[in-house]
């Protein structure tokens, strides 16, 4: 992690010859050498005398390749101006680490209001503030939300293929609720993935979802059929989740990436064999709720081992959803259905085998006869059968052993090529804002 987004910025504006005005991104985030950055700590946190800890905040930092390291970190209710505001500091002594904080992030209301609806377009803080420095505050941040990303730096990224762009997912992005039975705590362990809504997803800037869609034929209106799953369980019904998504495009500029990538129950019968009808049923109901937004994939498909349309393609045309689907047999059948998005998936428990893995697939991917000028890197483990039968764990605490190397990843060995990277648990890792910066960092070399 040797450049600094800000020594980046110099780079770009020199090799430009011209000046670029600050990005309102810049106000909310700033340093002279390195970064300071806010996650949440996705594991409940046990305390003997009072009630678990639910969504600590995590101060992060990253000084490599500046001269001299701060010597204090603070958290803060507001923009930083000095330390006598700072809520807590703790004195830094390493190039790089984290300290999880006993305050919590509390409800993590949606600013600029994006709660329940479009809101003022830019990125807006939600309340906590992370800021280093000696007696000068040198660097800061803020847990932001980035609903308007893509249109915020659409000067410096347009030009950019989809293959292209750094983008945030989430892994089983349906899986954060249940809205079945009442859930039991271990279950919840091992099914949820995420704990925001999609809408909320959406808002905090993941452009990216990974749906596991199963069909239960007991349900007598079809629209009630298809939900979301994770491999056999029932989470979400997947119709409000569509409108979710129809909201969010109907009031943006920006591309949303859809990947139909598994279907656990009710599409194939015992040989194997596509039930037709019900993958009819599904393409119909996505059809129905996200029509007019849909880029045809036989408009916009590029060669294989291609990397796809540019941003501005799709946005010429104001064609913002692309619906990607594992079957590549209805693919073949449906013209605006994308083929099968590969998943570079370790499936293995061990965050070191994991990392092993995607720093090797990830330099080879696309692979040149992909189909599909998308990949996702998966940054989770997976838990084994023993795992969940004998509860070692859970996937909020799998999330927490790697979700800070997946940001680490992204800065260092994966910057030039990582594509889609999904994630459990997002606010724990700082991926969405690094893709955006790694975008305008690509974008300015495009030019
Ligand atoms: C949080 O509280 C625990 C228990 O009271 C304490 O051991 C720990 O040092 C505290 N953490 C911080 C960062 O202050
Ligand atoms: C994650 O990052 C930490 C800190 O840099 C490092 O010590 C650890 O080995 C990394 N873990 C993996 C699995 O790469």
């Amino acid at each position: 992690m040797a450049v600094s987004w800000y020594a980046l910025a110099v780079l770009a504006t020199t090799a430009l010859g011209a000046s670029i005005a600050p990005t309102k991104d810049q106000f909310l985030e700033g340093s002279m050498c390195g970064r300071v950055w806010i996650t949440i700590h996705s594991p409940a946190i046990q305390r003997t005398l009072a009630p678990n800890l639910l969504d600590a905040i995590e101060l992060n930092w990253d000084f490599n390749g500046c001269s001299t390291i701060p010597k204090q970190i603070g958290l803060f209710s507001n923009r930083p101006l000095s330390w006598n505001n700072a809520l807590e500091t703790y004195p830094l002594n390493s190039v790089e680490g984290y300290i999880i904080t006993n305050t919590s992030l509390g409800e993590g209301a949606l600013p600029g209001g994006w709660l329940t609806g479009p809101g003022r377009k830019g990125p807006h803080c939600l309340w906590p503030w992370v800021a280093a420095g000696d007696l000068q505050i040198l660097a800061y941040n803020c847990l932001k939300i980035q609903p308007t990303w893509m249109e915020d730096n659409g000067d410096k990224i347009n030009r950019l293929r989809i293959g292209e762009l750094a983008i945030a997912g989430t892994h089983n992005a349906g899986a954060w609720k249940f809205n079945t039975e009442v859930s039991t705590a271990s279950r919840d362990s091992f099914v949820l993935c995420q704990d925001r809504s999609i809408w909320a997803q959406l808002v905090h800037g993941i452009r990216y979802f990974d749906f596991r869609v199963a069909y239960y034929e007991f349900y007598q209106n079809e629209d009630d059929r298809y939900w979301l799953n994770h491999n056999l369980i029932r989470v979400r019904p997947l119709v409000p989740l569509l409108k979710e998504i129809r909201t969010f495009l109907d009031n943006t500029r920006e591309v949303v990436f859809l990947d139909a990538h598994h279907f656990p129950i009710g599409f194939y019968d015992t040989d194997g064999r596509p039930i037709r009808q019900v993958h009819e049923g599904l393409i119909e109901l996505v059809q129905r709720e996200l029509g007019p937004h849909m880029a045809n994939a036989v408009n916009f498909a590029t060669e294989p081992g291609s990397r796809g349309p540019t941003l501005k393609t799709l946005l010429d045309a104001d064609k913002r959803l692309l619906f990607s689907y594992v079957d590549n047999t209805i693919v073949r059948e449906n013209n605006f259905l994308w083929p099968n998005l590969p998943h570079l998936w370790a499936n293995t428990n061990c965050p070191t085998e994991l990392f092993q893995y995607l720093d090797q697939a990830i330099t080879v991917s696309p692979q040149p006869t992909a189909l599909s000028p998308l990949y996702s890197a998966m940054a989770q483990t997976t838990p084994t059968v023993l795992d969940i039968l004998f509860l070692r764990g859970s996937l909020r605490a799998n999330a927490d052993d790697v979700n800070r190397n997946v940001t680490s990843r992204l800065v260092t060995r994966w910057r030039q090529y990582a594509n889609i990277v999904s994630s459990d648990f997002f606010l724990g890792n700082d991926v969405i804002d690094v893709s955006i910066a790694l975008n305008i960092e690509r974008g300015s070399s495009r030019l």
